[in-house]
């Protein structure tokens, strides 16, 4: 309930997030116009191997990104989406769809989670001249030195521009 007593929605946003780009942030500024409160959280997940930032850092980025929101707040878990959901106290789960290509495995895994918890995902498409942006090929542009400043937040790019410069950007 919000504080008039009015009922309030409240979703969660997982993902790995590493890195955030322009992708996620237009999913969270369009679940921010829509819902009343979101909670976007960093988790690990599993299927995906070693990465660029620890979930810490992950999540100090995407507080930095979306501090100018003030119904989204940010965290991070490692564990299961929907305890975090129970936890959070989320009626929904959001995903981003960029092309039919997400849609099987995000089904699949929207399947898994209400059946092992109730619990429904909600899918939002993203804008098509976003659909191409991926963390993984992100970190593979920054990692062979191409320019991806136009695909991430700037606390994003200063921190890649960091991890280059002090010659740990080549793992992940
Ligand atoms: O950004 P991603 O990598 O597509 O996000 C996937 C993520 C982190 C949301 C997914 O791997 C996940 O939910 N991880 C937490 C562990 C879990 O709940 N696994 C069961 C999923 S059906």
């Amino acid at each position: 309930m919000g504080r008039g007593g009015e009922p309030v929605t409240r979703v969660l946003y997982p993902g790995s997030f590493d890195p955030v780009h322009n992708g996620h942030v237009e999913m969270v500024e369009t679940a921010a116009g829509l819902f009343e409160e979101v909670v976007v959280a960093a988790l690990i997940n599993p299927s995906k191997g070693g990465g660029l930032f620890d979930l810490e850092q992950r999540m100090a980025l995407l507080d930095e990104c979306f501090e100018h929101l003030t119904n989204v707040r940010t965290t991070m878990f490692d564990g299961l989406v929907v305890d975090l959901a129970s936890e959070v106290g989320a009626d929904f789960i959001i995903k981003g769809l960029r092309a039919v290509s997400d849609f099987e495995s995000e089904l699949q895994m929207a399947q898994m989670n209400a059946a092992i918890s109730g619990v429904q995902t909600l899918f939002l498409p993203t804008a098509s001249r976003r659909s191409f942006l991926a963390s993984r090929l992100i970190r593979e542009v920054v990692r062979l030195g191409g320019d991806v400043s136009d695909m991430v937040p700037e606390p994003v790019r200063l921190r890649l521009e960091g991890r280059l410069g002090s010659g740990t950007g080549s793992d992940g």
